[in-house]
């Protein structure tokens, strides 16, 4: 068994295939089972009571722990350079299970202002009813963050590249601010996957997932996952999964998940080369206004995103000099290129954040957080390059025909 600390042994695709599972599972068989149970016997009255009282290790119900999705558990903490990780439900089970552990009413947290928008509603809306206070600041910035800090402040929050509109945080300078002020910092990685940033490697205390996108990969299942220190991780198992979120990763999904990571690697290398490509073909577009891609030597943290991404990932933001109607025209006109939410499918998806994704900001606060109303996203596929690139520029010279009728 590769233990997750043997990190440093393997490679990480190595690890995306083999961390966490035993030498050798039942039956010698090569793929771990799935075990579909609720629930595991005990051998008496009395271990079971010891289960209970946490002196004998085991798995006794699977809200709390599963044999299949503890593989999956170490296999991703291997690959996050984590003690730990915790599987859930989806992305908003992962990042709701490690909130309602942390806080208590009064506290206040520090969140960049662009978050994916459940994750914003969740923080504006749920989160104010219970007594918490959200500050937003642009973590552009790290020392906005520190001039934001107060001694309610328990937690900073943030997502890079941020889902719409692409911003970067400089993860270590956020995570060495939080440790000064003794505050606990926490990014959604869901963009990136440990493949191409591995932030508690720079200091952030936890890590949240969308399993949905590049982990799974597939575009076929829902899950979420956490990664940092046993000890937070025990402590979400056991409060915010276990008792208030209940968001606990059916083991099929585990079993899936397993599967996408296997082939993580080689999907990412793909998704950021055919993303690159397209990126550079869209600056130089004449109907394109701008494009956001941390991989281009225009984008303006070009430097921040080499140093802390490893390849520049599969989504981009762009906009039309024809603004949202002329992106609605480009999106109604694409073929191959799927409308649809979501991201890190092998198919190539498209969607536009104000109207879609990032529907729960008001227009006010998409204006003041950076929210272009006519970004336009896209999350790069795995189908031939040329074929997504054909799509797109037949659908830029229709969008570009009828603005230019309009005009
Ligand atoms: C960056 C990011 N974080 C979290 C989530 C939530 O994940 P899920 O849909 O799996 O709950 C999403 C979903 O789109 C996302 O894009």
């Amino acid at each position: 068994m590769y233990a997750s600390n043997d990190r440093d042994k393997k490679g990480f695709a190595t690890r995306a295939i083999h961390a966490g599972s035993e030498e050798r599972e039942v039956h010698g068989s090569l793929v771990p089972p799935v075990y579909m149970s609720s629930t595991f016997t005990f051998d008496s009255a009395e271990q079971g009571a010891a289960m209970f009282e946490g002196e004998e290790k085991g798995h006794f119900y699977s809200r709390i722990s599963n044999p299949t999705l503890d593989i999956l558990e170490r296999r991703f903490a291997s690959l996050e350079g984590a003690e730990a990780a915790l599987a859930c439900a989806s992305g908003m089970g992962a990042i709701t299970s490690c909130f309602w552990t942390l806080l208590s009413a009064g506290d206040e947290i520090i969140v960049d202002e662009t978050l994916y928008g459940c994750t914003f509603a969740f923080i504006r809306s749920g989160l104010a009813k219970f007594g918490v206070t959200p500050l937003y600041v642009d973590m552009s910035d790290p020392e906005n963050v520190r001039a934001a800090i107060t001694d309610k402040t328990r937690f900073i929050y943030f997502e890079t590249p941020a889902n719409p509109n692409m911003r970067l945080v400089d993860i270590a300078a956020i995570a060495d601010i939080a440790k000064d002020h003794d505050v606990l910092s926490i990014v959604d990685n869901t963009y990136c996957t440990p493949y191409l940033t591995r932030p508690i490697e720079m200091g952030v205390d936890l890590v949240v997932h969308s399993a949905t996108k590049y982990l799974g990969g597939h575009g076929d299942l829902m899950g979420g996952l956490v990664t940092g220190s046993l000890e937070l991780i025990t402590a979400i198992r056991l409060e915010g999964l276990k008792d208030m979120t209940g968001a606990v990763m059916s083991p099929l999904t585990a079993h899936q998940i397993m599967r996408g990571l296997k082939t993580l690697e080689l999907r990412m290398d793909r998704h950021c080369s055919s993303a690159m490509t397209i990126a550079k073909i869209l600056a130089a577009h004449p109907t394109v206004k701008t494009v956001s891609y941390p991989g281009l030597k225009s984008f303006p943290q070009h430097a921040l995103a080499k140093k802390q991404m490893a390849g520049f990932g599969g989504m981009i933001a762009f906009e039309l000099h024809g603004g949202i109607e002329a992106g609605r025209a480009l999106m109604n006109a694409l073929g191959l290129i799927k409308r649809a939410v979501s991201l890190g499918d092998p198919d190539s998806l498209i969607q536009h954040p104000a109207s879609m994704t990032h529907s729960a900001y008001t227009p006010e606060e998409r204006q003041e957080y950076g929210i272009s109303d006519s970004l336009i996203r896209l999350s790069v596929g795995l189908e031939t390059p040329a074929d997504i690139l054909d799509d797109l520029l037949q659908g830029l010279e229709q969008a570009s025909a009828l603005f230019k009728g309009a005009a």
